[in-house]
């Protein structure tokens, strides 16, 4: 196969939902059909296997939601699959947000029951902004639901975007009996076996007007299946390749991910419709992964994945260019050249040496410390600079400081390294050494910095609230002594030495910029590179 094909046939993508909608369930079934791991398919199995598949952390054990992001790999069709898991909870939203800088594609899960919730529409602006194309898969049609219509409109109205079924939901008053597939004209139906509530997953597949189809089906749903089916015709969306690719038109699936309903034809078309790599866009100039240089970004950084190593694993996106191991590549912000000797590929189960990676791949690196999320990697004589991610406006915010000052290392290397991770944002206060102000999200956040700090670096921390809501960077890094009005104000440096001004509240900081009329505030840190040295 030639670099290019290899390239060609690369889908990475990431599914995304609001907690419960089924993204778990719908994930582990794909890797089914990659061969990636062996279950028998059941909830059961699933249940048990999840936290060994992908939620790798204690924390996610305990209290039974995903913090953390992995990374899957697998073939199906001819194409290599990368699955980006992201977390669902909404306090990880940040975490989640890199994720999603690091894909070609989303696919959404909603809930048939339920329509379009909060955390979905979050997570849907982040693709949304980005312009990158989303596919909708609409679970749990084995259990009751909304009607289609409703669920289209929800989308429209929720998420600004207009919807494509691909196939539609057989079925009335939202209970359904299979799927409709609009491009093949193929009925798929399961067969329900009402004992216990349980529903079989034997299907039955044919014509609209297929004598065993039709004996399957009431006049009923007969009726108002060909209705909905003409409607669409007429008045649906048609398929739209290029609004897709825009992010402006999203292909709609049903299917049921624990029944293993319409799954497969899912995968199959959305592997056929989801873009290969694509251009990407750098300080020096768009790069197209055919581009021979090697470059790649950092989206996140796990320390301590395997607790029995205390390792730290930075994971690349390859955005152009063939990575092949023991490659000598320069690390843009520091300006060092880097061995990247032992790279990790994830295999849902296990982690592998890669012996080559092409764009689209995702590695993980042995990192020692050096490398921070954002961060690029490239050829030395070819240097390029992907632009730092965007940064949630933090809300809350506390001191963390260590129980016993006998811990003052580990908190120190803890600390440094979490922040270094993304886990949280870390800020340091002027001649203050024993503690840090941190500023999250959401409260979950400190609850899993405190938690890891302890499990991971053996340092039992306070977290003591402090009553901010509000955090201003300054363009150009005003220092303190050039404002006016911060007397409300805390002053605190973040991981890159720039001011950051902590208010109580929104009024306050409304009031601490109306006072410097000059000064532009900034929620987040200014977007761009500013840790390049050495170039
Ligand atoms: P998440 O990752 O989006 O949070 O969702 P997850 O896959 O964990 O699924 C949430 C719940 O929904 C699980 O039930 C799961 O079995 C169920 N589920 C997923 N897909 C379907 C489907 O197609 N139909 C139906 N009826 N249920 C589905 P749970 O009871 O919360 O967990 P568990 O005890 O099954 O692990």
């Amino acid at each position: 196969m030639t670099d290019s094909e290899e390239i060609k046939r690369r889908r990475t993508f990431a599914i995304i939902s609001h907690p419960d909608a089924g993204k778990t369930t719908l994930t582990e079934k794909l890797l089914l059909y990659g061969g990636a791991i062996h279950l028998a398919g059941s909830v059961k199995a699933r249940k048990t296997s999840r936290y060994a598949v992908s939620d790798w952390m204690e924390i996610e054990k305990q209290r039974g939601i995903s913090v953390t992001s992995s990374v899957l790999q697998f073939d199906y069709n001819g194409c290599r699959i990368n699955i980006l898991d992201t977390p669902g909870h909404a306090d990880f939203s940040e975490d989640t947000y890199r994720t999603l800088m690091a894909v070609d594609s989303a696919v959404m899960v909603i809930d048939v029951a339920k329509g379009v919730e909060a955390q979905t529409k979050k997570l849907f602006k982040v693709c949304s902004d980005r312009g990158i194309p989303i596919f909708t898969f609409v679970n749990k049609i084995d259990h009751f639901g909304k009607n289609p219509f409703d669920l289209m409109a929800d989308i429209e109205d929720v998420l600004g975007i207009r919807s494509c079924p691909m196939n539609w939901p057989i079925g009335v008053n939202g209970d359904y009996t299979g799927i409709y597939d609009r491009e093949k004209k193929l009925c798929h139906l399961f067969v329900k076996d009402n004992a216990h509530g349980v529903k079989k997953l034997e299907v039955i597949s044919g014509r609209i007007d297929d004598p065993e189809i039709v004996s399957h089906l009431s006049e009923e749903v007969l009726s108002s299946l060909k209705d909905d089916l003409e409607l669409l015709e007429e008045a649906g969306d048609p398929f739209d390749k290029d609004k897709v690719s825009k992010g402006e038109l999203t292909p709609l699936f049903f299917g049921s991910a624990m029944t293993n309903f319409g799954v497969q034809t899912f995968l199959e078309k959305y592997l056929e419709l989801a873009p290969p790599p694509e251009e990407r866009e750098t300080l020096e100039g768009h790069i197209a992964p055919e581009d021979p240089a090697f470059s790649a970004f950092v989206f996140k950084i796990q320390a301590n994945m395997d607790p029995k190593h205390h390792d730290r694993i930075a994971f690349l996106r390859i955005c152009s260019g063939i990575f092949e191991k023991g490659a000598s590549v320069l690390h843009r912000q520091s300006g060092k050249m880097l061995r990247l000797s032992q790279p990790q590929q994830f295999l849902a189960t296990e982690r592998q040496t890669v012996e080559k990676a092409y764009p689209g791949d995702i590695i993980g690196i042995f990192d020692t410390g050096e490398l921070g999320v954002g961060d690029t990697v490239c050829e030395k004589k070819s240097p390029v600079t992907f632009i730092d991610f965007p940064v949630f406006p933090p809300e809350l915010f506390a001191r963390l400081s260590p129980e016993s000052s006998m811990k003052r290392k580990q908190f120190l290397n803890g600390v440094s390294q979490l922040a270094q991770e993304g886990a949280i944002q870390i800020y340091k206060q002027p001649y203050i050494m024993e503690s840090f102000i941190i500023g999250a999200v959401g409260q979950l956040q400190f609850e899993v910095m405190k938690y890891r700090l302890e499990k991971e670096y053996n340092v039992t921390v306070n977290v003591e609230p402090i009553s901010y809501t509000c955090a201003r960077w300054t363009e150009g890094d005003v220092p303190p002594e050039e404002l006016i009005g911060l007397d409300n104000a805390m002053v605190v440096y973040d991981r890159r030495e720039r001011p950051v001004y902590l208010l109580p509240n929104a009024w306050q900081a409304g009031w601490l910029e109306e006072r410097n009329k000059d000064v532009v505030f900034l929620q987040s840190p200014p977007l761009g590179v500013t840790r390049l040295e050495g170039n």
